[in-house]
């Protein structure tokens, strides 16, 4: 594997989940692939999860690791080609990523959507010259539209949890005092239309995903009749996708938070969310501490997916 950015790079589905199940059960099963291999990660952004998730499965891989934050200790970096130097950005991305890559064997990097520009969030300039420029294997580790380390994740814990062959999965946008990308419902969606789940999404009006992401999903505008009967319920809040709204909070409607009266129209369902996670603006205290919570477990298998993911780059160096 010489990318990681979306559903695509991971191949089939059904071989992948069965690799990181062995992998779950064995995680140590693989440490001379990365004898000698040194993985970069390079946060734009913070992180919790994915920062300590990556760093041990390229450790359960016998890989050295380094850890760059970019906005704390390191130049300020230009992103943009043809700009004049000025202001108090010292480098340039462009020299900057084949110095990084001469450190090293794997790149992942984690830049979100700056939510200002569509275009510019939506052709993913940021990771793709990470992957033009360093001429190494690059992984994402959530850029502007994806999210897929953790959707991968995420369909781990539903195959792990699942009753039935074929559950009903609903993503449902819930509010968020702040604006968010729209990376991780936009990665759980892909990942979903890849498999043949009953998937629904359900959302205020004026929140709908880039069509691309909705695929084959049943949009359902009234979040009570999309909670009927599912399976699982994956929470999260994103900005509008739509213009002239892109970026924008268009409402914090906490009539959208997922709590016991909610979930009691379902199928008793799992809940997931990504997290972090806003109690009481996304899911309510009860629904998340419930023996139906999925989010520990979802987080936990983080360190599978990075782990399957970099098992792969390194097979093919
Ligand atoms: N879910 C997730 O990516 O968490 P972090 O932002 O903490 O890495």
């Amino acid at each position: 594997m010489k990318k990681f950015t979306d559903v695509h790079d991971i191949g089939p589905l059904d071989a992948a989940v069965a690799e990181a199940l062995a992998v779950k059960a064995d995680r140590f099963a693989f440490t001379h692939l990365g004898r000698h291999r040194t993985l970069l990660m390079i946060f734009f952004n913070s992180s919790l999860r994915t920062r300590l998730s990556t760093q041990k499965a390229a450790m359960n891989l016998g890989m050295n690791v380094m850890v760059l934050d970019v906005n704390q200790g390191a130049w300020k970096l230009e992103t943009e080609r043809g700009v004049i130097m000025d202001g108090d950005k010292a480098e340039h991305l462009l020299e900057a990523i084949p110095v990084m890559g001469s450190y090293c064997d794997v790149i992942g990097v984690r830049s979100f959507a700056g939510l200002k520009d569509k275009a510019e969030d939506y052709e993913e300039r940021v990771i793709n010259q990470f992957i033009r420029y360093s001429g190494l294997p690059v992984f994402s580790m959530e850029a502007a539209t994806r999210h897929p380390l953790q959707s991968f994740a995420d369909l781990i814990t539903i195959e792990e949890h699942k009753t039935v062959e074929r559950p009903k999965v609903v993503l449902s946008w819930a509010p968020h005092p702040k604006a968010l990308p729209q990376a991780v419902p936009n990665s759980f969606a892909e990942w979903m239309n890849a498999t043949d789940y009953d998937f629904v999404i359900t959302h205020p009006h004026g929140y709908e995903l880039a069509p691309e992401f909705v695929g084959k999903a049943r949009v359902e505008y009234d979040q009570l009749k999309a909670l009927e009967g599912a399976d699982f319920v994956y929470a999260k809040n994103w900005s509008a996708y739509a213009d002239p709204n892109y970026g924008r909070v268009l409402s914090a409607d906490r009539s959208w938070t997922i709590d016991a009266a909610k979930m009691g129209v379902t199928n008793n369902a799992f809940f997931m969310h990504c997290l972090p996670v806003r109690r009481g603006m996304i899911v309510t205290d009860d629904v998340i501490e419930s023996e139906r919570s999925l989010v520990i477990p979802e987080a936990a298998n983080r360190e599978i997916s990075a782990q399957v993911v970099l098992k792969r780059i390194l097979e093919s160096l």
